[in-house]
């Protein structure tokens, strides 16, 4: 049997998603769960990208350090500068095994128009930084780095003798793992596998293969399995296939295929396997689609709402007869389980506390309080309390956490024959100020039905109006978290800086569809407000 690594990199290409950010206790869940699921390497960040970041990954690798993350081992980003190379020694110095995942460009309309380098440049800053990582040293002698991972990011348009010169700088300089990304989406399986074989000859030697695809033509996951029949002993993916713009190959659907199609895919006649428990899948994909507000297409393989489901009459006979007839796997397989009924209104908090740490959240004592405050409001709205409902609330609590401004009230007019018109209040935190004296501002503010006119007195508040920048509205929806007349409403909003293009989402749960809006609205508002106080920071991997 053949073993193919998992290489996760939800915390830092998923994070690449636009709107999407992970706070530092927002990773350390997802590497917990991550490592429960069973993933051999997780891309903890890229600590040269913000002190944020590196605290983040510095976060999880005391975690490694301390045992909490089993053997998963942590891995850090780099680009080819030296400056970035010691950010990532220092975040995953804890770590019980950790990796420095070091990348340049080289295809040639990168290296001419993104890093305007010529060839030669290119390959000698790959000798230097490489080895670089190679040799750096912790206080104690230790290496800086239980291994080098070299990317060369758009390889599948770089000219393959290029490519393959470059590989040879990284493997001369130490890097044990080349990976080879398709960083646009571009490449096709036969071609991929052409790709790779082609490389392996050129450059001979014991380093190992990793591939990291993304799905801009559909095909991510689809090339990561052609290069692992073909020798890739490691696939690069993410949870639900977040990443930048069509995302990554995602990862539930690498390990079902290797596991359902284990006759199929083969590497010369014989099996792939992995370590990831695929019954744990369906819980991390719900914790990363709660933490990272991205909910999960309905059609999405093996994890969408409807993966399971069969509509069609001649389906549902088919599947009440025998259930191989249109079933591939089996629900159970994944770790998916009937919604279950779990609190209701006389639940306590220590109930309430203990479920959510079961969902995978660790919310401080604080947040626990906050978070089961809007239960308990909710529950006595709503008969019964799933743990969707749960994950809606924490969900909410987590986008809402240490924002400037908080609903009070607000009052709407709307009907078929009048403008709608929306009156807000809102509290206006100031820390000089004392809990029950803060500042409350309200304003009025038309527009075309009552959730536009609400989100413009929003802004006029905020100063998003013009006065103090503007923003625009990129994406809102409404979806009912579970069924009935009584479900919660969880609002998801989207909005853009209208001068940095920078993307802000909020979420808002409440049994009143308006109020979950402006809730929603409010949490993308406040961290758009956040950025104009504290420039925020700068993430992307552009040089
Ligand atoms: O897509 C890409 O090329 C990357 C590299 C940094 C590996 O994410
Ligand atoms: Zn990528």
């Amino acid at each position: 049997m053949i073993d193919i690594q998992i290489y996760d990199t939800t915390l830092r290409d998923g994070e690449q998603t636009p709107g999407v950010h992970f706070g530092p206790r927002q990773k350390l869940d997802i590497a917990f769960r991550l490592a429960r699921t069973g993933v051999d390497i997780l891309e903890a960040g890229f600590p040269a990208s913000s002190p944020g970041d590196a605290e983040a990954v510095a976060d999880i690798a005391r975690a490694s350090g301390e045992g909490r993350l089993g053997d998963m081992t942590v891995s850090a980003l780099a680009r080819m500068l030296k400056a970035d190379v010691d950010a990532a020694a220092k975040a995953v110095a804890e770590a019980r095994r950790s990796r420095l995942h070091i990348f340049i460009a080289t295809s040639d309309i990168h290296l001419e128009y993104k890093l305007r380098i010529s060839r030669e440049e290119c390959l000698s800053r790959i000798r230097e930084c490489v080895a670089y990582g190679r040799n750096l040293c912790r206080e104690d002698g230790h290496p800086a780095f239980d291994e080098v991972e070299f990317s060369a990011e758009d390889a599948t348009r770089t000219d393959p003798d290029f490519l393959a010169e470059a590989v040879r700088c990284a493997v001369d300089g130490g890097a044990e793992i080349v990976n080879i990304p398709d960083t646009v989406g571009y490449t096709t399986p036969d071609e991929f596998r052409r790709i790779l074989t082609d490389l392996r000859e050129k450059v001979p030697g014991s380093w190992r293969l990793s591939v990291h695809c993304h799905n801009d033509l559909g095909m991510a996951v689809a090339n990561s399995l052609a290069a692992a029949e073909c020798g890739a002993e490691q696939i690069e993916c993410t949870v639900n296939g977040l990443g930048e713009r069509a995302g990554n190959a995602a990862m539930e659907e690498i390990v079902m295929a290797l596991r359902v199609r284990r006759d199929a895919l083969r590497r010369n006649g014989e099996e792939m396997v992995c370590r990831v428990d695929p019954r744990e899948i369906t819980e991390t994909s719900r914790l990363v689609a709660s933490l990272s507000g991205i909910a999960v297409a309905p059609n999405k393989a093996v994890v969408g709402a409807n993966a399971f489901a069969h509509a069609s009459g001649i389906h549902q006979h088919g599947v009440m007869a025998a259930r191989g007839t249109y079933e591939i796997m089996k629900p159970e397989e994944i770790g998916l389980n009937a919604n279950t009924i779990v609190l209701g209104k006389l639940s306590g908090r220590h109930a309430f506390a203990d479920r959510t740490a079961q969902l995978g959240y660790t919310l401080d004592a604080a947040g626990i309080d906050a978070a089961f405050a809007r239960f308990k409001e909710i529950a006595d709205k709503k008969s019964v309390m799933t743990d969707d409902d749960i994950r809606a609330i924490v969900g909410e609590y987590l986008d809402s956490r240490e924002g400037k401004y908080y609903l009070e009230t607000f009052q709407i007019q709307s009907g078929n024959h009048i403008r709608a018109m929306a009156l807000v209040s809102l509290i206006a935190k100031d820390p000089g100020c004392a809990d029950g004296e803060q500042p409350v501002v309200t304003e009025a503010a038309p527009g075309e039905g009552p959730v536009d006119a609400a989100f413009n007195a929003v802004n006029r508040i905020a100063g998003a109006d013009g006065t103090l920048g503007r923003v625009e509205l990129i994406s809102y929806g409404i979806t009912a978290v579970t069924e009935g007349t009584d479900a919660l409403g969880e609002a998801k909003v989207k909005i853009r800086d209208a001068e940095s293009g920078t993307v802000f989402s909020g979420r808002g749960v409440s049994t009143d569809v308006i109020k979950a809006s402006i809730k929603a609205y409010l949490g993308a508002i406040n961290k758009w407000t956040a950025m104009r106080t504290d420039s925020g920071s700068s993430r992307g991997t552009e040089e």
